[in-house]
């Protein structure tokens, strides 16, 4: 490039999981060499982006009435003489719906699938030009991972990674396989060379990320393929690197060395997210889970063998085509077995497309949302347990930012519990032992014992 760039403002509206934040972070890194640099506010943005989230029907729509209001904004702006105002669709709904996005909102200027957004800046040359040109929905994971910038902006001491992309399951409600594509691991070499720059730029702990990550099966630094355990197990070597996570998971690709890493690697946090959709081994085969709930519940028991203490999350879906009341039970009495230290619940949503979608006896609204209540509330009530039972226990914290008050910080536990203590800002960045002494409805509150970093 030649020249410095004049800065424009970007705005980047994040839906859906936390492949979309990672993915989101990348764009900006992407665009910023273009001189683009981050706006709060959408009505001050030169370019907008919306990258969105097709899992289920409402927030697939969700992206609509949000065009709606930004075609509104970029009159108006136009109308106050400001600039024009670019918008963009990114991530799931740009793969899945394409070329029909400008159909049904000829407003958007671009559409950019995940895989593509590496090609953001030859799009936005093509602004005003023929819709084939302004989208790009190819599908190479590889590729893109090659063409993004080394260079990451960071925020605090927490960053997500992705290490791998896309799913072979094809659970029959799920969109993913279709979005996402065909798994993808990327190689151990790239993702320790981000991980020591992500440590060097002053980040303690790393989140790594896929749809399906405990099925990692990464090209080595030699022969061979590495498994997450392994991956994990070389990442916790780095210096700087106090603290890694994983998710998501599904049960069957739960490895025994992964289980053991449970046990074995001490920056391997005490948190696992591990859905489990439902308690009903009927629903379970017809959602192609691969996974019975007895043998979930046994999975669960080995990884506690291994790491007593650990927080189980998973997530649920209710409603799902031909679920019964005595479906449902079962699901309430595995909640019941397992004793959840959190949890995501969800009413079915037909995905067109996915084999769920056409099957009989699809369950009526009224019906999922009581279910859903009824299951919420005993979640609610797990983790309120969950957190009761950490209380008087002295965790070390990493903090990440300010709390609401003066004189507060805020960070997490090992167990991903939210935790703000009285303490000096110097310690934002820094893990530091804290005594749990309240729980509060959505973190608990702590007592600064020692400083330890
Ligand atoms: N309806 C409701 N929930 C869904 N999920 C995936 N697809 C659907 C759907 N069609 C939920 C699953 C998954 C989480 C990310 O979203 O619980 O684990
Ligand atoms: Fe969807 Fe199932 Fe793949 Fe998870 S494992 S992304 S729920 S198809």
């Amino acid at each position: 490039m030649t020249g410095t760039p004049s800065p424009k403002r970007l705005h980047i509206k994040t839906f859906g999981c936390q492949m979309n934040v990672y993915d989101s972070e990348r764009m900006a890194d992407v665009l910023a060499p273009l001189g683009y640099v981050a706006s709060e506010r959408p009505e001050d943005a030169d370019l907008v982006i919306l990258n969105t989230c097709h899992i289920r029907e409402k927030a697939a729509e969700k992206v609509y009435s949000d065009l709606g209001r930004l075609k509104e904004m970029r009159a108006e702006r136009e109308a106050a003489g400001g600039g024009r105002m670019a918008i963009a669709v990114a991530g799931c709904v740009a793969q899945a719906e394409g070329a029909e996005i400008l159909h049904r909102q000829p407003a958007v200027d671009l559409v950019v699938g995940p895989q593509a957004y590496q090609q953001l800046p030859d799009l936005i040359a093509r602004i005003g030009g023929a819709k084939g040109e302004r989208i790009a929905s190819d599908f190479a994971a590889e590729a893109k991972f090659d063409a993004l910038p080394k260079a990451r902006a960071i925020h605090g001491p927490t960053a997500f990674l992705t290490v791998q992309e896309g799913c072979d399951k094809f659970c029959t409600f799920c969109v993913v396989p279709y979005t996402r594509g065909a798994e993808y691991s990327r190689p151990v070499a790239k993702i320790v060379e981000e991980a020591e720059r992500l440590a060097d730029q002053g980040v303690r702990e790393v989140t790594l990320l896929g749809q399906n990550v405990n099925a990692y099966e990464g090209e080595g630094p030699d022969v061979g393929v590495w498994s997450l355990a392994r991956l994990i197990r070389r990442l916790a070597k780095i210096e700087g690197l106090d603290r890694i996570r994983y998710t998501t998971s599904h049960p069957r690709d739960m490895g025994d060395d992964l289980i053991a890493a449970h046990g074995e690697v001490a920056a391997l946090m005490p948190y696992l997210h591990l859905p489990v959709q439902s308690g009903s081994d009927r629903v379970l085969k017809a959602m192609n889970r691969a996974h019975t709930a007895q043998s979930y519940l046994d999975l669960i028991a080995r990884i506690r063998a291994a790491r007593p203490d650990i927080a189980i999350s998973g997530d649920f879906i209710v409603g799902f085509p031909g679920e019964t009341e005595a479906d449902f039970e079962a699901t309430l009495d595995l909640v019941r077995q397992v004793r959840h230290a959190s949890a995501f619940s969800f009413k079915y949503s037909r995905r067109p497309g996915t084999p769920a979608a056409g099957m009989a006896d699809q369950v009526d609204e009224e019906v999922k949302s009581e279910r859903l209540a009824r299951l919420q509330a005993l979640l609610v009530e797990q983790q309120q347990a969950f957190n009761a039972s950490t209380l008087g226990r002295t965790v070390p914290i990493l903090f990440e930012r300010a709390g609401r008050e003066p004189g507060q910080i805020v960070g997490r536990s090992p167990y991903l519990q939210g935790v703000w203590c009285e303490g000096p800002s110097r310690l934002i960045g820094q893990i530091a032992e804290v005594e749990l002494t309240m729980v509060g409805t959505n973190a608990l509150a702590g007592r600064l014992v020692e400083a330890l970093a």
